[in-house]
């Protein structure tokens, strides 16, 4: 197989897995890619931190400016704007295809790097900046290409999630539940951005410009977090028939002057016979109404290391299939050689 050079930029709860994974199934990728996908080094902030998972000292670098250049494919799961976003046009300018999960920076600076990408015939790929391990990006932007979607209703943001759940279920407390999520490797560096609905705002603006084919900028998301909800809050809901979920919704709407879009991130009281009150722990569902299709449900997975690191490894062998296919179309795997289990064996 070729080789291709794989640049990680950050190795915290996401990066830690992907490396591991990238490692521990490299002979499995390169069948699925086409090609090696050689990780050429980590650049973190402390090349002596901790990690999740034992990976090799060598591969550790504060040097992201160098371990860039040369690369095909840089993966950038360092989080925050800067200095992702002049790592990424580096990556772009160096000629590699970008890998990130960073919805922050997609969100507040996506037009930027798509443009900078544009501009070079590089690609950008960010399966896991919305909704962790639920393919619902590729979705959006390929699958439903041909459809005209009419609204976006789902739970994106996991620590929120998985607070909510556990004030609901066990009565446990806001602060208590918050440092749990944050132990798990749920929430954001500052989980001010996941229980104040900013990260849920930022997916919801990526979700709905795939959804609309245009940009809607962060600033014109209606964002209220979960900070005020208290155990009675929670209580009356319950007595209610409800349950308090921080909702994403994006819709078009259609009026006799026009269409518009609107997009709000809020805790709302959901029907406890709503699919979306089943929807426990750090999981996260999307529910997408378009006009051909009906109505699509994605679920699993909103947050977590490893479940997100599973969405960036799709990302790389996709960027790896198009790396080896010259820039253009999509290059085939080659097929897994697997027994056959005869029917009632499986
Ligand atoms: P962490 O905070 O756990 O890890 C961040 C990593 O980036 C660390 O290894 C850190 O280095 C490194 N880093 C940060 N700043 C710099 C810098 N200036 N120079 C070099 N390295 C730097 O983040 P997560 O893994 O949780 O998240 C990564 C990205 O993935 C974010 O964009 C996040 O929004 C997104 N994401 C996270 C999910 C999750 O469940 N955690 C799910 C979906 C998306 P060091 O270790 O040395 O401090
Ligand atoms: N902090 C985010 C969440 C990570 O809790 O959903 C996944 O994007």
């Amino acid at each position: 197989y070729r080789r291709l050079r794989v640049a990680l930029l950050g190795a915290g709860a996401v990066g830690s897995q992907v490396a591991a994974l990238l490692r521990q199934h490299a002979d499995e990728l390169a069948d699925r890619a086409g090609a090696r996908l050689e990780l050429a080094g980590i650049a973190v902030r402390d090349v002596d931190a901790k990690r999740d998972v034992d990976l090799p000292r060598e591969l550790f670098t504060t040097d992201a400016e160098s371990l860039i250049v040369g690369s095909d494919i840089v993966i950038e799961l360092m989080g925050g704007i800067e200095p992702a976003r002049a790592y990424l046009l580096h990556a772009i300018n160096s000629g590699a295809d970008i890998v990130t999960a960073n919805k922050a920076l997609l969100a507040t600076h996506g037009p930027e790097i798509f443009d900078a990408a544009d501009q070079v015939g590089a690609e950008v790929y960010y399966e896991a900046a919305a909704a962790g391990a639920i393919p619902i990006i590729r979705p959006l932007r390929d699958s439903l290409a041909g459809d005209r979607v009419q609204r976006i209703m789902g739970i994106v943001n996991g620590t929120t999630n998985y607070i909510l759940d556990r004030m609901d279920t066990e009565g446990a407390e806001f602060s208590d539940v918050l440092a749990d999520a944050q132990r798990l490797g749920y929430a954001e560096a500052d989980p001010t951005a996941d229980v104040e609905g900013y990260d849920a705002a930022q997916k919801a603006a990526i979700l709905a410009s795939l959804a609309f084919h245009t940009t809607v900028p962060l600033e014109a998301v209606h964002r209220e977090g979960i900070t005020s909800i208290d155990k009675s809050m929670m209580d009356a809901a319950r007595h209610a028939g409800y349950v308090i979920k921080l909702l994403a919704v994006c819709e078009r709407l259609v009026e006799a002057s026009g269409e518009s879009i609107s997009v709000r991130v809020y805790p709302a009281l959901v029907d406890r016979k709503h699919p979306l009150a089943s929807v426990h722990g750090a999981n996260n569902a999307v529910f997408v109404q378009a006009e051909a299709a009906g109505n699509l449900m994605f679920y699993g997975a909103g947050a977590g290391g490893v479940q997100t690191a599973s969405a960036v490894l799709g990302d790389v062998v996709s960027a790896a299939r198009r790396h080896i296919a010259g820039g253009v179309g999509v290059g085939e795997s080659t097929l897994a050689n697997l027994p056959i289990v005869p029917i009632g064996r499986v």
